[in-house]
């Protein structure tokens, strides 16, 4: 018998790939399609690309109460920061609870007041989650009922950067130019959202460390390297007109003397077994043959002591959905790859 899982905030864009990420599932067995807003609507009225499930029951999205009542093994969270905390607070202990939101990411309080201006909105289950980059945390993640999805941004950042700058960086300062589809912002209408706002048009946006994923990516990359160097971190993202995908180029110093065979050692130590991550010297990657899959493709280039890092992923997919689905793999001990694409477009 497969598990039962449940999502709140099914009408968005991550929830929308979850469910066809759910549905694929071959340990899944019932969807809980959750829905504030369209409660007892039917799901094919806001995603009639989804068809009909075998898997959602009533085909109707469902009140919070109403999840509750039927205790699911997990729980996804697609709901916006700081209101995700408070609707997954009533399935603590009760359910796995797998937060896409960034309310539970940042243990450290006030980290998360410098990136979202508030204070944590549950504090104390701060100490029990754990950060699901799944290729830093396997371990912990196998044994938490409390995982916290990192960011699109900080997936696409930390993968090729931790180990860069844990071996063979010599601190300093990292400049990271992200470039990001409009779905990256969920479907919340905003003007500066619309097509002919962002078709054939590009531009910055919350440079240096203004951005809200800066803290995120800077506290992680502290806890990993901490030990060796100091680095600080200016990340400046662009809005692209891509529906989605990402592509982020770090620059970061490396110490005298490394050699394009050290960069590769150190990624074959880190993932060389890892089956979301690939490397590959020899090309550049771009978004489109990450779409729609769970990988991160990652490449370089050395100049001096300047190293060029660069990697692609699907927000919507690694950088959230896929990834989500990634941390429960492991949660309930199933094959990391299950029900996970690993090969975009061409
Ligand atoms: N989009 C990405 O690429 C991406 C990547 C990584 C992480 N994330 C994170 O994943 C979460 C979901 O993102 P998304 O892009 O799917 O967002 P979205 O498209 O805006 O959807 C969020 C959903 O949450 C519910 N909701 C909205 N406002 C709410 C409120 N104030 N209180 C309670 N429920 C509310 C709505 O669903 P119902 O009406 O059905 O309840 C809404 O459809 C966010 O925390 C986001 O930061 C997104």
């Amino acid at each position: 018998m497969g598990i039962t899982a449940a999502l709140l905030g099914t009408t968005g864009y991550t929830g929308m790939v979850l469910l066809r990420l759910l549905e694929g599932h071959p340990e899944v067995e019932r969807i809980l399609p959750g829905s504030s807003s369209k409660t007892g609507e039917p799901v094919s009225s806001v995603d009639p690309g989804f068809g009909t499930s075998v898997k959602c029951g009533s085909h109707s999205f469902l009140s919070q109460d109403q999840i509750l009542a039927e205790k699911p093994d997990v729980v996804f969270s697609c709901l916006p920061h700081l209101a995700s905390a408070a609707m997954c607070l009533p399935f603590y202990k009760k359910s796995v609870i797998i937060d896409l939101s960034a309310d539970f990411r940042i243990p450290d309080p006030d980290v998360f007041y410098k990136a979202y201006g508030e204070q944590p909105p549950v504090k104390e289950f701060l100490s029990g989650s754990v950060y699901g980059l799944v290729e830093w945390h396997r371990e912990t993640i196998a044994s938490s009922d409390l995982i916290a999805v990192p960011g699109c941004y900080p997936t696409a950042t930390l993968l090729p950067l931790l180990p860069a700058a844990k071996h063979l960086g010599s601190g300093g300062n990292i400049i990271v130019n992200a470039l990001s589809g409009v779905s990256g912002a969920g479907k919340k209408a905003k003007e500066m959202l619309i097509f002919a706002e962002r078709s054939e048009n590009t531009c910055a946006y919350s440079p240096g460390r203004t951005h809200r994923h800066t803290p995120e990516i800077q506290y992680y990359l502290d806890a990993h390297t901490k030990e060796t160097e100091n680095y600080t971190l200016y990340f400046t993202p662009h809005l692209v007109p891509l529906k989605r995908g990402m592509e982020v180029t770090t620059v970061l110093t490396v110490k005298d003397g490394v050699k394009n065979s050290d960069i590769t050692s150190v990624f074959d130590e880190y993932y060389g077994t890892s089956p979301f991550v690939r490397i590959n010297k020899a090309h550049i990657p771009e978004t489109r043959e990450t779409r729609g899959s769970n990988t991160c493709s990652i490449s370089w280039y050395l100049d001096g002591n300047q190293l060029f890092l660069f990697s692609c992923i699907d927000n919507l997919v690694k950088g959230a959905s896929g990834q989500a689905v990634q941390n429960m793999n492991i949660r309930f001990g199933f094959d990391e790859t299950l029900g996970l694409p690993a090969y975009g477009e061409v």
